[in-house]
This record gives structure tokens, C-alpha cells and sequence, in this order.
């Protein structure tokens, strides 16, 4: 395991939610970013706050439904960074809609937002990982990733499907020391996306996702002989990393 300090991370879905909090905590801790957003001007507005905070930061305007768009996207951010450290596909939509009601375009762009965004995504920086002898790819996952849930038409089988790629990626990859993994929030967060569909049963406990942050930046310096094939949880492996560090202090 390394840190992260002046490796460059490649992150889906960082203008808003949980994205922004992971990006602005990759970037006080000294990251190199290209940051993947469909919603321009939220992601140019965050980017210009962490490069004026000191911040080696690109931003990469793209709707990952769109797979030459993605595929693009990816290519901008390595030719200006060349191969990252480590990849974490966050981005996601979760619409709620009977399956008598879905319209089968709508249900595909939130499906391929979710699987196809991780499978380009991990595609586009692999033969820089083995190349480069290691790194971590990082899919966000889900309790829907488990089980079922009402309405969840699109997403469910997408955590799925994802959480089925990281299973096989981890196989390919373990040879070439490319850790890849699943992280799901382990807390309920206060992020648009929950704002949108959470019941006021589901809001209890929530945290802000900046709790979860460290978790990802952890992750972000693993390679395969650390672990992979892994579900991990973001709350618990950030609130481990705080005690940690206060045991580490007092010492
Ligand atoms: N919010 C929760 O309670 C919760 C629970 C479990 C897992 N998750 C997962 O955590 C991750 C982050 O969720 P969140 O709550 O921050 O969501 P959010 O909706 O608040 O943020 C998602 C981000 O993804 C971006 N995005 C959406 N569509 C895109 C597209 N087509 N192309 C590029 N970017 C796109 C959005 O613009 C936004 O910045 C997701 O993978 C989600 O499935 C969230």
C-alpha cells in the first residue's frame, strides 16, 4: 500500500455527491486529478476551487452513457496525465420506476452509465496498469448490488453487473498486481442522489460523505498484493483510518 500523495487518480462522477467529496479529499492530499462529470459546470466550478487550492486537476466534461464519449474522455485524461494509480468509477443514476412504466431508453442509459461505464473505464487505463506493474481499480457499489429493491429496474442489475466485473477483473488482474474492487458507503449519505429517493426510515444515521472519504484514498494506494475481489465499506474503513491515525499520534 502507498499513498496517494502525487499519484494521479482518475474519478467518474465528481462534480457533485460523494465524487466531490472523495475528489476534494484525493487533492489535500496531494493527488493529481482528471475528474469525469456529465454536468459541466458544477465539475469546471469544483475544479477551478481545488486548482486554486494547489490542486493539479483535469476536468473531463463527458455523459457516460455515451461509450465513444467515455472511451474519449478516458484518452483526454491520459494523454494529459498518462497512466493513473488508480481508476474509481463512482458515477451512477438511480430513477426509480416500475418495470410496467420503464421505457426501455431510459432504462438502458442508467444500466449503461453503471456496467458499461466500469467496463470502459477499467478498459481505458488496464494495459497502463499492467504495463506499469500494478494499481487499483475501484467501482462504487451498493446494498443493491445484494438484493433486490422496489423499482430499481435498472440500477440493482447494474450494481450487479459491476460487482460481477470486478469479480472477473480480479482474477485477470491479480498476476499483474492491478487490484480491483468494490466499495459501497457502509452509512446512508446526504448526497442528491439520496435526497431523491430516501425515505425518512433510510435517512437514519446518515452521514455526510466526506466520512467516507479516506476510505477511498486508501484504496486508491492498493495494488492486488493488498487485496482484490474485495467488497469493502467506506464508513468502516474510514472511521478504522481516523483511529488509526489518533493511535499513531499518541504514540
Ligand atoms: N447516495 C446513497 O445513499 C448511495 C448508497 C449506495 C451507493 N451509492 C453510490 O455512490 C455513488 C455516488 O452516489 P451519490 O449519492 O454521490 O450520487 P449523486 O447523484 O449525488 O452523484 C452522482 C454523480 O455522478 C454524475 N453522473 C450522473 N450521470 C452521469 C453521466 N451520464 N456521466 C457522467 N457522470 C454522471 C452526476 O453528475 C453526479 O456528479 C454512486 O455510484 C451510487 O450508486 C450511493
Amino acid at each position: 500500500v502507498i499513498d496517494i500523495r502525487g499519484q494521479v487518480v482518475f474519478l467518474t462522477g465528481a462534480a457533485e455527491g460523494l465524487g466531490r467529496e472523495i475528489a476534494v479529499r484525493l487533492g489535500s492530499y496531494g493527488a493529481r486529478l482528471a475528474l469525469l462529470d456529465v454536468q459541466a459546470e458544477k465539475l469546471n466550478a469544483l475544479c477551478d476551487q481545488l486548482a486554486a487550492d494547489g490542486v493539479d486537476v483535469l476536468p473531463v466534461v463527458v455523459d457516460m452513457a455515451d461509450a465513444s464519449a467515455t472511451t474519449a474522455a478516458f484518452e483526454q485524461a491520459a494523454s494529459h496525465f498518462g497512466s493513473p494509480r488508480a481508476m474509481i468509477h463512482n458515477a451512477a443514476v438511480l430513477k426509480e420506476v416500475a418495470m410496467a412504466d420503464v421505457a426501455f431508453g431510459n432504462w438502458r442509459r442508467e444500466f449503461d452509465i453503471i456496467v458499461q461505464g466500469a467496463f470502459l473505464s477499467a478498459k481505458a487505463v488496464w494495459a497502463g496498469m499492467v504495463e506499469q506493474g500494478g494499481g487499483s481499480i475501484v467501482f462504487v457499489s451498493s446494498g443493491s448490488a445484494l438484493g433486490g429493491f422496489v423499482k430499481e429496474t435498472a440500477y440493482t442489475p447494474g450494481k450487479h453487473g459491476q460487482e460481477g466485473l470486478m469479480r472477473t477483473l480480479a482474477i485477470e488482474g491479480k498476476p499483474h498486481n492491478i487490484a480491483v474492487n468494490t466499495i459501497t458507503t457502509g452509512a446512508p449519505i446526504d448526497t442528491p442522489m439520496s435526497a431523491s429517493h430516501y425515505t425518512d426510515a433510510m435517512k437514519v444515521g446518515m452521514v455526510h460523505p466526506d466520512k467516507l472519504a479516506d476510505g477511498f484514498a486508501f484504496l486508491a494506494g492498493i495494488d492486488a498484493s493488498f487485496a482484490t475481489g474485495q467488497r469493502f465499506n467506506a464508513y468502516q474503513l474510514s472511521e478504522a483510518m481516523k483511529v488509526a491515525r489518533s493511535l499513531t499520534a499518541a504514540s
